[in-house]
């Protein structure tokens, strides 16, 4: 345990630094009560600060006012402690200090605390919601705790490596002009420009090309970005980015530069060490076998597709599909009726959102079996067995429907196959880029292109001619690093050239006006010489709770949001006064609750 450099006036240690080469030392430890036990005539205190637990003693035969007044004491009360270092008879070794405790002469109460509302024990009783509303409480366990130094640490070596490589990080601010990253702004109402909104930044992808054409060269920044879309366990509403942007580059630099980045924290911060170049992958090999662009690469159970051998045999779910995928479960044709059951039920949740789910397992006898026998003949069934590979005791699980659906429900299905065979371990990681994503994404809806990344993405020099004939099909200089199914991180190369900027922004649907409206600040930065440039930015929270080997976000966060968008420790959002209202020229309308 680390020692504090400086103890100023109220403490001579931490609780978590003696051990029994300080035995016989007099000290004052200063903390917050984590447990009172008595035990044959003697209390034991378990006192807490940031580096550990210490363990005060106090005996009946010894300072009787002493003894008196720690019956006074409760949970989280505040004290300062002073007494002789002593080794203790029954030691406990899952502490660092277990092998000590403070015989205690004198004992001064800094403060005393209500009863806490849950315990704050590495296992605690409080429920989510509880422990958020307290979560000054929450964050006194030494398991949330830990999630923070971990993320400071980690934010240490990101700062440590871009500065070694010659990065600047340098503020952006916060109230912006909206930038186009997707999701909905939120927007902050001017009083000074009544009527006028702000909005803060979705990212500071607009900000950071402008440092590249001031010539910053190379610029990152560990930065709040807000973005107003549902969350879900690796979405919060204002979450931290690693932001970077770099000048005459190409996408292979970019690569090599960031791959580096991820390299180092592994090394540095997990002890980590990734010998080869990480594995590259189009975006359309990852939705074609993995159905998915983020795939996890832990496991294999590729996604194969069966549309052309499985239609045509008056089995209509097959007949009717436009497309037809299967994986092969190694080792599972054993399941039951249930577990199959299990599955099928998994597929049709309305997250999922499949009709159904068909199956073949290659017994281990040599027999097939499949739920579709009636259609199909066993040396069909077998051909399908030899597309994936299958081998006896393998099962295949197979769904039809439309493509891009389909996939995403392998996908999903793949997952929960990986879950429930033990093939996704918290400590193997397999990076990833994905590169060559499209240009464009069609909404059928609106019938129109949006971008898949953002708007200022270059495409591949040799697919611009496909703007005239096929814009679909044009594919970006845009990549994503993806570790284990999680997207920790995006970036693209930039579009520099104004011409081909006012071709991307018609191909979106924007007239000039618009376009000028919304971006004409940057497009006017570009008319300056812009260099060419292009940049990445990941997901610093996604990061961290990988590292730390958690399913959420929220627990990498030091004041998360819930669910619901709030805050609930300080109730916000909440209504602002009359006065206020009235200062920024906003009427409320009357909300239907
Ligand atoms: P993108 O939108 O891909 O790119 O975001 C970059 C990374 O940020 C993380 N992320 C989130 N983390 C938590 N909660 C969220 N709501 C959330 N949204 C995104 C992800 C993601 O990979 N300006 C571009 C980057 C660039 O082109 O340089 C951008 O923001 O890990």
């Amino acid at each position: 345990m680390k020692i504090l450099n400086q103890y100023f006036m109220y403490r001579t240690n931490t609780c978590g630094e003696l051990n029994i080469s300080h035995i016989g030392q007099n000290v004052t430890l200063a903390g917050w009560v984590q447990r009172i036990r008595e035990l044959s005539g003697m209390t034991f205190i378990d006192l807490r600060d940031r580096y550990g637990i210490t363990q005060l003693v106090f005996t009946e035969t010894g300072n009787s006012a002493l003894y008196k007044q720690i019956g006074e004491l409760g949970r989280e009360y505040v004290v300062q402690a002073e007494g002789k270092v002593c080794e203790r008879s029954s030691k406990n070794n899952k502490i660092p200090t277990g092998e000590i405790e403070i015989v205690v002469e004198r004992l001064t109460v800094l403060n005393s605390a209500v009863t806490p509302p849950f315990t704050i024990e590495d296992e605690t009783d409080g429920g989510d919601d509880l422990r958020m509303k307290y979560r000054y409480l929450d964050l006194r366990r030494s398991a949330v705790r830990r999630n923070l130094e971990l993320r400071h640490h980690m934010a240490q070596e990101i700062r440590r490596y871009l500065d070694s490589e010659q990065f600047l990080e340098i503020e952006t601010p916060v109230l912006i002009k909206s930038t186009p990253e997707g999701a909905r702004d939120f927007v902050v109402p001017s009083r000074m420009n009544q009527g006028l909104f702000y909005a803060l930044p979705q990212s500071p992808q607009s900000f950071k090309q402008i440092l590249m054409v001031a010539g910053f060269d190379r610029y990152f920044q560990i930065v709040k970005c807000f973005r107003d879309e549902d969350l879900r366990a690796d979405r919060q509403p204002e979450f931290t980015q690693i932001d970077c942007e770099m000048s005459f580059v190409t996408q292979e630099d970019i690569l090599d530069i960031f791959e580096g980045l991820v390299k180092h924290m592994f090394r540095t911060v997990k002890g980590i060490t990734f010998n080869q170049p990480f594995l590259r992958m189009t975006f359309d090999e990852a939705m074609n076998s993995y159905g998915n662009d983020k795939p996890d690469l832990r496991f294999e159970m590729k996604i194969h597709e069966l549309t052309d051998q499985a239609k045509g045999s008056g089995f209509s779910v097959f007949d009717n599909a436009e497309y037809i995928g299967a994986i092969c479960a190694t080792g599972c044709a054993a399941y039951t009726r249930k577990q199959l059951d299990e599955l099928t039920n998994f597929v049709k949740r309305p997250q999922v959102g499949a009709q159904g789910l068909i199956y073949v397992k290659f017994n281990a006898d040599g027999s097939v079996q499949s739920s579709v026998d009636k259609f199909f003949a066993a040396d069909k069934l077998t051909e399908w067995g030899k597309t994936l590979n299958a081998h006896a005791g393998d099962l295949l699980l197979i769904m039809a429907g439309a493509h891009r659906k389909t996939l995403g429900q392998l996908s999903e299905l793949r997952l929960e196959m990986g879950t429930r065979c033990g093939l996704r371990d918290k400590d193997t990681f397999v990076p990833l880029w994905v590169v060559d994503f499209p240009l464009f994404e069609w909404d059928n809806e609106i019938q129109r292109f949006y971008a898949m990344h953002h708007p200022f993405t270059s495409p591949k020099p040799e697919d611009i001619p496909l703007f005239e004939s096929d814009p679909g099909k044009i594919r970006a200089n845009a990549y994503d690093c993806v570790i284990n199914g999680v997207e920790l991180g995006g970036g693209s190369i930039r579009i520099h050239d104004a011409v081909l900027q006012q071709t991307m922004f018609r191909t979106l649907g924007f007239t000039p006006e618009q376009a000028e409206a919304q971006f004409g600040f940057l497009m006017n930065a570009f008319k300056y010489g812009a260099p060419p440039h292009g940049g990445i930015a990941f997901g610093f929270d996604r990061l961290v709770s990988m590292f730390a080997g958690l399913d959420s976000i929220r627990d990498v966060i030091a004041f998360p949001k819930n669910n619901a968008g709030r805050d609930v420790m300080t109730d916000s959002p909440s209504p602002i006064s009359a006065e206020q209202l009235k200062e920024l020229a906003l009427t409320v309308k009357k909300i239907d609750s």
